[in-house]
């Protein structure tokens, strides 16, 4: 009778304690929600700091000048209606904060500290080459993709996976990019590859590849691979870049006249335009997919309907 007492009553003391520190939580989670993403007590859940040690290295100088590190302003400044979702591709901490769930942290637009910073690639955890968090192979399409619902219901905020992997489109078969083969790490090859002299044996910042993420034409003439003496991709490219655009002009004005846009062919047609133009404009990770599907927009209009006069 004595011990079942006892354990009521540690029971009860138990229950008691783990309610005050759930009320603390709450009130600490109601307090950081209202105040203002300047605030000293919002940087604290989530201060990086890779720049204490590695802030010196080029990885870290080039990250700065980049479009990663700007994206989480350009996510709040942006034209589209932000939502807490959107910051799993524009800001890391939202995977550990508002994914994991840390109490008395929010991660929400109003909250949010970091760009794509640093951890949204690496961590001193993995076992990855470079310390990555998920292989090269599948780093950029985890975030470069268009199928988040991003900028609204049927709006492609952005394809570069599905127009590499050439997939996803409408009445066009899977059509990779020949580059998915010959590279192993994918946009890793192009976009990182550092082509620039080092300038009189000194360390240099560059404008192109590296942590810049910017792809340089140069690219194609390395390793052989394109031949880099008239260097054919530079006559080549405005060529499939006119040819890709004049299509796309013609597809914009077939969406445009068209009077009914809630058919399945108006749906389709208008698809397979997005997806291009999420691409870099003019379908350039994979010319031969943006054709097809393109040519597959222009294959609709018969179904399409117009004002009477066009
Ligand atoms: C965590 C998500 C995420 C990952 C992973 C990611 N990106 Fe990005 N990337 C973004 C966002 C968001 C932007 C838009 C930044 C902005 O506002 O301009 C962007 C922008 C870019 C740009 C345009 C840069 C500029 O200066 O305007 C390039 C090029 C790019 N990324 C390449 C890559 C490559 C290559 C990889 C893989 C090594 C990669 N990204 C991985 C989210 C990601
Ligand atoms: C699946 C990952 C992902 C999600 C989720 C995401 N974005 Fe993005 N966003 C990107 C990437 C990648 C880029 C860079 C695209 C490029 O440079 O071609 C980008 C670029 C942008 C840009 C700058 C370029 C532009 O299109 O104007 C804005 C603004 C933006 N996103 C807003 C949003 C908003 C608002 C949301 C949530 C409703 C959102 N994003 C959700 C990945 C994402
Ligand atoms: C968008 C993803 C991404 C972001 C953000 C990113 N990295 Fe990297 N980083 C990579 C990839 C991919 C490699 C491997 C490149 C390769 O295999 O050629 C790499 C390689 C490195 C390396 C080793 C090779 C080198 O270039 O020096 C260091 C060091 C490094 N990163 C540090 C950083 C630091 C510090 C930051 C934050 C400023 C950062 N990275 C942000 C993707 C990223
Ligand atoms: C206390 C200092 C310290 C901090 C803080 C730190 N690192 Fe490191 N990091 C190191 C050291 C030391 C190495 C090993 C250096 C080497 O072997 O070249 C390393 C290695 C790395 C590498 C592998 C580079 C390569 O050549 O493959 C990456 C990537 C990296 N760190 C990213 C990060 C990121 C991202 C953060 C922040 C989340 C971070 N580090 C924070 C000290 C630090
Ligand atoms: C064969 C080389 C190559 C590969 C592979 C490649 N890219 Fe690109 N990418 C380029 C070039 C070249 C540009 C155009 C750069 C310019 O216009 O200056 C570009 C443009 C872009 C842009 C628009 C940049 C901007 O400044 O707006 C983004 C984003 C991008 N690529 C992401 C990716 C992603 C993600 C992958 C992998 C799915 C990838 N790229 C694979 C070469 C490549």
């Amino acid at each position: 009778m004595k011990q079942a007492f006892l354990f009521l009553f540690l029971f009860l003391s138990l229950l008691m304690g783990s309610l005050v520190v759930f009320k603390i939580a709450t009130i600490q989670a109601d307090t950081t929600n209202t105040q203002e993403s300047t605030s000293e007590t919002i940087k604290t859940p989530f201060a990086e700091g890779c720049n204490k040690c590695h802030g010196d290295e080029d990885a870290y100088k080039e990250w700065t000048q980049a479009g990663h590190s700007h994206a989480l302003v350009n996510l709040l400044e942006g034209p589209y209606e932000v939502k807490t979702s959107c910051l799993s591709c524009h800001s890391s901490g939202y995977t550990l904060f508002a994914e994991r769930g840390i109490p008395g942290h929010p991660y929400n637009e109003k909250t949010a500290v970091n760009a794509v910073a640093c951890s949204s690639c690496h961590s001193h955890a993995s076992k990855e080459e470079h310390l990555l968090v998920v292989p090269a192979n599948k780093l950029c399409i985890s975030c470069h993709k268009m199928d988040c619902g991003c900028a609204g219901a049927g709006i492609v905020h952005q394809s570069q996976a599905e127009m590499f992997l050439g997939r996803e489109g409408a009445g066009v078969k899977r059509m990779p990019s020949p580059h998915v083969r010959a590279m192993k790490k994918r946009c890793v090859h192009c976009h990182m590859a550092k082509n620039e002299p080092k300038k009189d044996g000194q360390e240099t910042v560059a404008k192109h590849g590296g942590h810049t993420f910017k792809a340089d034409f140069s690219t194609c003439g390395s390793a052989g691979c394109h031949d880099s003496v008239d260097n054919d991709m530079a006559t080549k490219l405005p060529l499939y870049r006119a040819e890709i655009e004049a299509k796309m002009k013609e597809v914009k004005t077939m969406l445009d006249n068209a009077a009914d846009n809630t058919s399945q062919a108006y749906k389709d047609a208008k698809l397979n335009y997005d997806m291009v133009k999420g691409d870099s404009g003019y379908g350039l990770h994979n010319i031969p997919y943006a054709r097809a599907l393109l040519e597959h927009s222009l294959s609709l209009k018969p179904q399409l309907t117009f004002a009477k006069d066009q």
